[in-house]
């Protein structure tokens, strides 16, 4: 049997992405706290170095979330009937295959739709599937789910599958405005799958982001490299700790850089001379961890209406399937 084609749409060509990163790098680090969003994280280095992060023996998040989809991928399948899944932020798409397999067996499979910022992590990941699933159609966007949900191709009955706990990487005012906008471009036969991690034991979160190995500590300066390499800047990235702090208000750990040492960074291509005294921190992520209820309240505002949830009892991580109430 010959293989379908890989289809890649690039709505976030390098051009795009080095101007949203100096937009977001100017006003990140111009004002208090000093911060820069979590997707610039995310070059071919840094989404290899998330793969390597769940793997790690401190990072629950992903084995729990494997656990739920492979117990439940077969009762996902049979509500949602869809023969497309798409992916928001799909990363190494490895989870997927779970859905992919299960959907497979429930009704004819049409089409996957990957969507990350991650081009060649992307488009490497989206070839393996195409090799993997011979008659599948794989159509990889090249995107920002925080602005590009309308490119999403549209027809036929649609999962679309936000996992991985990214959800918590967005801001209470982002998620409410994420899920509203990602409601609105729904069919009232489309379906959402939701991962999120839950509130536990905050050591044990702590622990997940701030691993013995220090791959985190290397993911999280990652993001210097790719302003050093973007924007001409200077920052010397030995000299900014990892530092990952539970907020017990907010409900999320923040990841930090701390400068540790008074030291000045050039950023060349933005004309900037940032000054760094020793202890400064720059935020590079949030990650919210929810109860049961917040979720429940935060999806009904948003217009879903949620058919069955899995992973409540354990208390590790939840899977949410919902559809849009019309
Ligand atoms: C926490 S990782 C999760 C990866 C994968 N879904 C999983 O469950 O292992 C977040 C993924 O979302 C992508 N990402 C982060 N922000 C994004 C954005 N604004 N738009 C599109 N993709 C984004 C990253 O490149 C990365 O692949």
């Amino acid at each position: 049997m010959s293989e379908a084609p890989l289809t890649v749409d690039v709505h976030l060509t390098p051009a795009d992405l080095r101007d949203a990163l100096k937009d977001d790098v100017a006003t990140g680090l111009r004002h208090r706290p000093r911060s820069i969003p979590p997707l610039w994280f995310y070059d071919e280095r840094g989404s290899r170095l998330f793969e390597e992060i769940t793997r790690l023996p401190e990072y629950y998040p992903t084995r729990a979330e494997r656990r739920l989809l492979a117990e439940a991928a077969g009762r996902i399948a049979a509500i949602a009937r869809a023969d497309t899944l798409v992916e928001l932020g799909a990363g190494a798409c490895d989870k997927t295959r779970l859905l992919l397999q299960a959907m497979h067996a429930q009704a004819p499979l049409r089409r996957y739709v990957p969507l990350d910022v991650s081009e060649e992590f992307l488009r490497a990941a989206a070839a393996g599937l195409v090799a993997e699933f011979g008659a599948l159609e794989v159509h990889a966007v090249i995107g920002d789910f925080q602005r590009h949900l309308d490119r999403i191709p549209f027809g036929g009955r649609r999962l679309i599958a936000f996992l991985g706990g990214t959800i918590g990487n967005l801001v209470p005012a982002q998620r409410a405005r994420f899920l509203f906008d990602l409601n609105c471009t729904m069919a009232g036969t489309d379906h959402l799958l939701l991962g999120a991690d839950l509130l536990k034991d905050p050591e044990r979160i702590l622990r997940a982001y701030d691993d013995a190995a220090g791959i985190t500590a290397a993911f999280n300066r990652n993001v210097l490299h790719v302003i050093n390499r973007e924007l001409g800047a200077s920052f010397d990235v030995e000299r900014f700790e990892h530092i990952a702090r539970w907020d017990d208000q907010q409900h999320w750990i923040e990841m930090r850089l701390r400068s540790t040492v008074d030291q000045t960074v050039i950023i060349e291509d933005l004309g900037m001379e940032i000054r760094f005294a020793e202890g400064e921190e720059i935020l590079t992520e949030i990650s919210a961890k929810f109860t049961f209820e917040q979720l429940q309240s935060e999806l009904e505002a948003a217009g879903f209406v949620v058919d069955e949830t899995w992973g409540a009892a354990e208390g590790e991580f939840l899977l949410t399937l919902a559809h849009p109430y019309c």
